[in-house]
């Protein structure tokens, strides 16, 4: 019988900080692909709130729970080349609201004509988890609001002593 291939799903962004809606889409992917590899994309032309270490940290502690969940970063060159180095079939992102739609639907033609032969896969984020975004998220603590429902523990910490500083 002929070998099964491994299904794999790259699930890139900045995650500057990683919020539930993250989460949330990494753990439903995790579910639909044998593996998913998280990819903190660095983008050296934004000037981001955590360092990719710090993100790195973070991301490993909040996905051990995950057997068929990798963590990677990837600089300097595109996702789907960066995608086809993993072996992944389709890239995995969440949409929230029809403002994400023009440019998810945008970036995801592009992908396809550089690289046809990867999916863009989207997920509609859980209802609840919709309104929030990382540019949210850091301006909420940074005014010393609660990230209760919005980030883990974990991230609300860092983030705050981030803001501290
Ligand atoms: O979390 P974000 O910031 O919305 O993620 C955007 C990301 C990282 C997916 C996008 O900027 C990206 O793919 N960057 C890698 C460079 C690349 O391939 N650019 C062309 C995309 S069509």
């Amino acid at each position: 019988m002929a070998k099964k291939t491994k299904k794999i799903a790259v699930y890139p962004g900045s995650f500057d900080p990683p919020t539930d809606g993250h989460l949330n889409i990494i753990e439903r992917g995790a579910k639909l692909f044998d593996e998913v590899v998280v990819a903190i994309a660095v983008n050296s032309s934004k000037k981001p709130l955590l360092t990719i270490q710090e993100r790195l940290d973070t991301l490993k502690v909040l996905l051990k729970k995950h057997r068929n969940v990798r963590l990677d970063f990837f600089e300097n060159k595109l996702l789907v080349h960066y995608a086809r180095e993993k072996k992944a079939t389709a890239i995995l992102r969440g949409l929230r609201t029809v403002q994400d739609y023009e440019y998810e639907f945008q970036m995801a033609l592009a992908n396809k004509q550089l690289a046809p032969e990867i999916e863009t896969v989207f997920m509609m984020t859980d209802s609840g988890l919709s309104h929030l975004s990382s540019s949210l998220v850091k301006e909420i603590l940074s005014l010393g609001g609660s990230g209760k429902n919005l980030v883990p523990p974990l991230v609300e910490k860092i983030v705050h002593q981030k803001f501290k500083k």
